[in-house]
């Protein structure tokens, strides 16, 4: 840490043990009682401790905004009110309810694991990290979160919130990108944790707080920080120049040109395949060349009209869509229909007002209603 330092220098391995012995236990008990007073306490799956519900908002809110969430949380819950009721359910109705949420791996392994609670445990979440992480789609820092929420299990979680702010109150500068380092952290957290089990719910819903609201990325709120006289990187004067996290998501670029075909109030769709990106979903014919669009439709259509270009952003690829609007004014050839079941065998029209009903992934629901 450079110039602007105010004496406080960064803990190095050796010492991080030193200081935690020192911190700990006044560390996690103003998190608990900071966590009571100025807190979250209005979210709907912090009014229980059934491990269902528990589970459900974690896996939703792994990659998506607390506000988001709210809305498919209690829809998920009326759909399927336990566990084996959403176990029983088709795949298809799950990534329905799942679309507009994005990274629908989450909602294969949700419904996995509904089916292995299910079947292996009696329709019970295990009570233990060990048994939690077996678990499909449950990783360790989710699984820390169910048994800590639900069990008073004494461990913790390592979300990225969690690191930014254990890493600025223990001036941990090394990089996270090293699995060394982030697995030093994470032996770190799990010493920080409360004595008693009946804090571990308020202790680990105020990491999860101190990080949203207080110890943000940039312009962190130490004055309101209830670990604030202890923060290292507070006393440096640069507390975002923590955590330190090196390693750059590799992004790549893929272009395609959807095919928007419209007749009579109805789209053609075709079901994506049961792997890759949208698996399941369901979405107009994609083309990987406007070349390749024109050719296929070359004498079986009038000629199509191109809308505005879309940048649709997923976590490791920018995809570029290129809407080609076609609107039948007669009913389809028989030769259009064949060309298009040939290519996409699951393709059928759509009714455009059934469309909710049906699994589509965020930016061909939006081209589509609007
Ligand atoms: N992110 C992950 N888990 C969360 C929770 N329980 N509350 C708010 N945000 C979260």
């Amino acid at each position: 840490m450079a110039s602007k330092s105010k004496g406080a220098q960064p803990v190095r391995p050796d010492d991080l043990w030193e200081r935690i012995a020192l911190l700990h236990p006044d560390l996690s008990a103003r998190l608990v009682v900071w966590q009571a007073a100025s807190g979250r306490h209005h979210m709907p799956w912090q009014q229980t401790r059934d491990p269902y519900r528990v589970w459900l908002s974690e896996i939703m809110l792994q990659q998506t905004q607390v506000t988001t969430v709210l809305g498919y949380y209690e829809r998920f819950l009326a759909r399927f009110p336990t566990v084996v009721d959403l176990a029983a359910a088709p795949l298809d109705d799950v990534l329905t309810l799942w679309a507009g949420l994005g990274y629908y791996s989450r909602a294969r392994n949700l419904h996995r694991c509904a089916q292995v609670v299910a079947a292996d445990h009696g329709g019970r979440f295990p009570d233990t990290v060990e048994a939690l992480v077996k678990l499909p789609g449950v990783g360790p820092s989710t699984a820390a979160a169910i048994a800590s929420f639900c069990f008073g299990v004494r461990t913790s979680i390592m979300d990225g919130n969690v690191k930014r702010v254990l890493s600025r109150v223990l001036g941990w500068d090394r990089d996270l990108a090293v699995k060394l380092h982030e697995k030093q952290l994470w032996d770190a957290a799990n010493h920080l944790v409360p004595e008693s089990p009946a804090d571990m719910p308020a202790y680990t819903q105020g990491l999860m707080d101190l990080g949203a609201t207080v110890c943000t990325p940039r312009k962190p709120s130490c004055l309101l920080c209830p670990w604030g006289d202890w923060c290292v990187a507070r006393k440096t004067g640069e507390p975002e120049r923590l955590p330190v996290v090196t390693r750059k998501l590799k992004r790549s670029e893929r272009e395609s040109w959807p095919l928007w075909l419209e007749w009579d109030g109805a789209v053609w769709l075709r079901q994506m395949p049961p792997t890759g990106i949208w698996a399941g979903l369901w979405t107009p014919p994609l083309f990987d060349s406007l070349e390749e669009l024109q050719q296929t439709l070359k004498g079986l259509a009038p000629s199509i009209d191109p809308q505005p270009r879309v940048k649709h952003v997923l976590t490791h690829l920018d995809w570029w869509l290129n809407p080609q609007r076609l609107e039948l004014e007669a009913a389809p050839t028989e030769a259009l229909t064949q060309m298009l079941i040939k290519r996409d065998p699951s393709g059928r029209w759509v009714q455009l007002r059934l469309l909710s009903e049906l699994g589509l992934p965020a930016p061909f629901k939006k081209m589509l209603l609007g």
